[in-house]
């Protein structure tokens, strides 16, 4: 008889296809039903991270965390999928995946997405529903079968690098912007949230007691209400300003590339506004299939990284990108004048916009016409981007109005509705819409060692004399 000890593989080869050692895979583990009463638990964790931060995203002034945010609802939306799909291999229909697995544990989610400040949203998220979350499937893959349930953790062990990475960027801003005298404010609060975590026996509910009291709410008390109105850190200065028309400049045949390299990175950091409209939609679309929060999401992401390619470019050709006047004009009208599908809609039709021959193929052109590689790079992936989001939108958008011609007909509808409020912004004193290109092409100019040309320094056009529906004016997107 030969004991678990004893056994040898042939000529000492790794055993399970390198999962694990004969004794650890001889141990029982978890069953399925107890394994997947926890990947549901896990997954109800990251379907609420996902809606916290994308609810966080709008509101959010600091850049850095509005872009970190969009990073990381992709990132758990992406394991939400991943989550899904598994239990669904567990002889389980992926059923019951929206019911809430336990009422401590929905206040907890719950009162993280309500923290009143930054500060308390960081704290809760990246010091107690991370960590808890990570600590689960940590947990998790001590527990199972490293063969039987091999699939799992891989699902987990993907899950946890990502998670990890997620922690370092929070450990990170919460260093940064929380002082002893802000952490010293939420400390009791954070005890409550861990006191909410242990009632509802952690996040795999392994450690359920029979304690059914009714958990107490906080921050939360007066139910959640997402916050469509986008707002911005003191870095973005008169963001009413629509002073300078890009596209105008962009599309003469008469200026030449490389400050035309400047306006498209402008373009880009503009972008900015679109997580800022895509977390409205996202957040106030309800019932869709989860594929629809991933897609939409992994879009809102791009976007974010669109707008950091400009803020790269910029740096990287040496100008101070606070200098041009990043309007917040788009995502708030869009935002606080349109519905969710309205929103869509001209997003929708924007993006198509782009597929033509003066679209994201002419702006990797330019790039290429400069001279300046990393633009020829970033215009080369904006556009595959702009590919996909093409594609998502006859996934997700156009099946919802109907056919083709009617879904960019009313995209092309929804955005006539948004007239030009250039004088009305001027008018009531929110801006002069003062002119910030010359500053930029002389910043430029001079990292280049070049004399500013004539025509292009001299370049004055706004968006006053666009037409009055604004169709075709912003390249968002
Ligand atoms: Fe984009
Ligand atoms: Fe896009």
């Amino acid at each position: 008889m030969t004991d678990v000890k004893a056994y040898r593989s042939y000529r000492g080869l790794p055993t399970l296809a390198g999962l694990a050692t004969i004794g650890d895979a001889a141990k029982p583990g978890l069953s399925v039903e107890a394994c997947v009463a926890r990947l549901k638990r896990y997954h109800y964790a990251f379907m609420r991270l996902h809606e916290i931060l994308t609810a966080r995203i709008t509101a959010e002034p600091i850049y850095e965390l509005k872009t970190g945010f969009s990073h990381h609802a992709y990132l758990c939306a992406e394991h939400v999928a991943a989550l899904r799909q598994r239990i669904g291999e567990m002889r389980e229909p992926p059923l019951g995946l929206e019911e809430v697995p336990h009422p401590a544990l929905q206040v907890f989610f719950d009162e993280i997405l309500a923290a009143p400040t930054t500060e308390a949203l960081l704290l809760g998220m990246y010091e107690k529903a991370l960590p808890a979350l990570d600590a689960a499937l940590e947990q998790h893959l001590r527990d199972t079968n490293p063969l039987t349930d091999a699939p799992s953790i891989r699902v987990i062990r993907f899950a946890r690098m990502e998670i990890d990475d997620m922690l370092e960027f929070g450990r990170e801003a919460v260093g940064c912007l929380v002082d002893e005298t802000q952490y010293a404010k939420y400390r009791e609060w954070l005890g409550y949230l861990d006191g909410l975590l242990a009632m509802s026996g952690a996040i795999d509910g392994v450690a359920r007691t029979l304690n059914e009291e009714k958990p107490a709410r906080r921050f939360s008390i007066k139910p959640y209400v997402y916050d469509r109105v986008p707002r911005r850190d003191e870095r973005f200065q008169d963001v009413w300003n629509q002073g300078v028309n890009a596209e105008s400049f962009l599309y003469n045949p008469d200026l030449p590339a490389k400050p035309k390299t400047l306006m498209m990175l402008y373009k880009r950091l503009r972008e900015i506004d679109v997580p800022e409209m895509m977390a409205s939609i996202i957040a106030e679309t309800k019932g869709k299939p989860w594929d629809y929060y991933r897609d939409m999401s992994r879009q809102l992401w791009d976007e974010a990284r669109h707008a950091m390619m400009g803020e790269v470019g910029f740096v990287a050709l040496g100008v101070d990108w606070t200098k041009a006047r990043i309007t917040v004009n788009w995502s708030h009208r869009l935002n606080t004048e349109c519905t969710p599908i309205e929103r869509h809609a001209v997003l929708y039709f924007i993006e198509q916009g782009l597929m033509t021959k003066t679209g994201k193929r002419y702006e990797w052109e330019v790039g290429v016409e400069s001279g300046i590689p990393l633009i020829a790079t970033i215009q080369d992936y904006d556009w595959a981007d702009e590919v996909l989001h093409a594609q998502l939108g006859r996934l997700w958008y156009i099946p919802v109005i109907g056919e083709w011609k009617k879904a960019l007909e009313y995209g092309d509808q929804c955005w006539t509705r948004i007239l030009s409020n250039w004088q009305e912004v001027k008018d009531k004193g929110l801006t002069q819409h003062a002119n910030w290109w010359p500053a930029i092409y002389t910043q430029a100019c001079a990292a280049w060692n070049e004399t500013p040309g004539a025509a292009a320094l001299a370049f004055a056009e706004t968006y006053e004399g666009a037409r009055a529906d604004l169709k075709g004016v912003t390249g968002s997107a």
